[in-house]
């Protein structure tokens, strides 16, 4: 294996790769040597911008639009990677969608839909791509969770549900795939300034001020820190670590 591009000849599908925290995984992983499959829904202009940036560092980008809802989306993408690619050994569940909303608020709609967006295509995702894993005997799962798992963010409802399924997924797929050489972790971020952010009813700078002020790092966290800790788990020298949730929050959740 190649010390500076150690994902050379592996082929990686990021959800949701077209912008924020995913673009920056996808080029992380180009950087480590693996070529990209940009997956996004509504963005088709960035995942192109995204894709061109990855081009740039010489290794293969395909496009490609599903929404994440939809089962029968899910597996036209996988027609599309077999088509293109006729594998893949990297799966980065990233992609969220999801109202901010109070949970008394949630109704069955969004439920649904932030379950289905956020959680049950990790899994959809999963099974499409273990048996090309299997075949390769090598394959790398990180799920992109939240804090909002385990503690109650304002607004974050359903979503905070969707990503504490995402972390049990993560636990359950880790020990039925261990053996067969595909490692499952899952990758919890602080406050990262993106469009998802920017969604919520909240006045943003006062949030970030108070985010940087009682983190011990002093700053808030970047895209790229995210997509660094993802490259690692997708590296040989991480093959020990299993099924765990990883938190990338500069220590802010460390203080009462
Ligand atoms: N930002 C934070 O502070 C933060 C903190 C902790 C965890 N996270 C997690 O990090 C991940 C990335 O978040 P982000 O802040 O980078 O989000 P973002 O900038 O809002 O990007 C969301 C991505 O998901 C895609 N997407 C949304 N709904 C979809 C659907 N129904 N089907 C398919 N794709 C869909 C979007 O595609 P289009 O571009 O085509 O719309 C976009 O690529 C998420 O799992 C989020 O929960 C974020």
């Amino acid at each position: 294996m190649n010390s500076v591009q150690p994902l050379h000849g592996k082929v990686a599908l990021i959800t949701g790769s077209s912008r924020g925290i995913g673009r920056a995984i996808a080029l992380e992983l180009a950087r480590l040597g693996a070529d990209i499959v940009v997956h996004y829904l509504r963005k088709k202009s960035a995942a192109a911008e995204t894709a061109a940036a990855i081009q740039n560092l010489d290794r293969r980008a395909v496009t490609v639009q599903a929404n994440l809802a939809e089962a029968g989306q899910i597996a036209a993408m996988f027609k599309t990677i077999e088509a293109e690619f006729g594998r893949c050994d990297i799966f980065v569940g990233n992609a969220a969608s999801g109202t901010p909303r109070d949970i008394l608020d949630v109704t069955d709609k969004h439920w649904d839909w932030t379950m289905d967006v956020n959680a049950r295509s990790i899994l959809r995702c999963v099974q499409k791509a273990v048996p090309w894993m299997e075949q390769a005997g090598w394959g790398r799962v990180v799920n992109i969770t939240s804090p909002g798992s385990t503690r109650v963010l304002p607004h974050y409802g359903a979503i905070g549900l969707s990503k504490a399924t995402i972390e049990a997924l993560t636990r359950y797929l880790a020990v039925d795939l261990a053996p067969k050489g595909i490692i499952v972790n899952a990758v919890s971020p602080g406050l990262v300034k993106t469009d998802a952010v920017s969604a919520f009813p909240v006045d943003l700078q006062a949030t970030f001020d108070y985010a940087v002020s009682r983190t011990p790092a002093g700053r808030l966290v970047t895209p790229a820190d995210v997509a660094r800790v993802v490259g690692f788990l997708c590296t040989d020298a991480a093959s020990m670590i299993v099924g765990q949730t990883i938190l990338v929050d500069g220590g802010y959740s460390l203080l009462a």
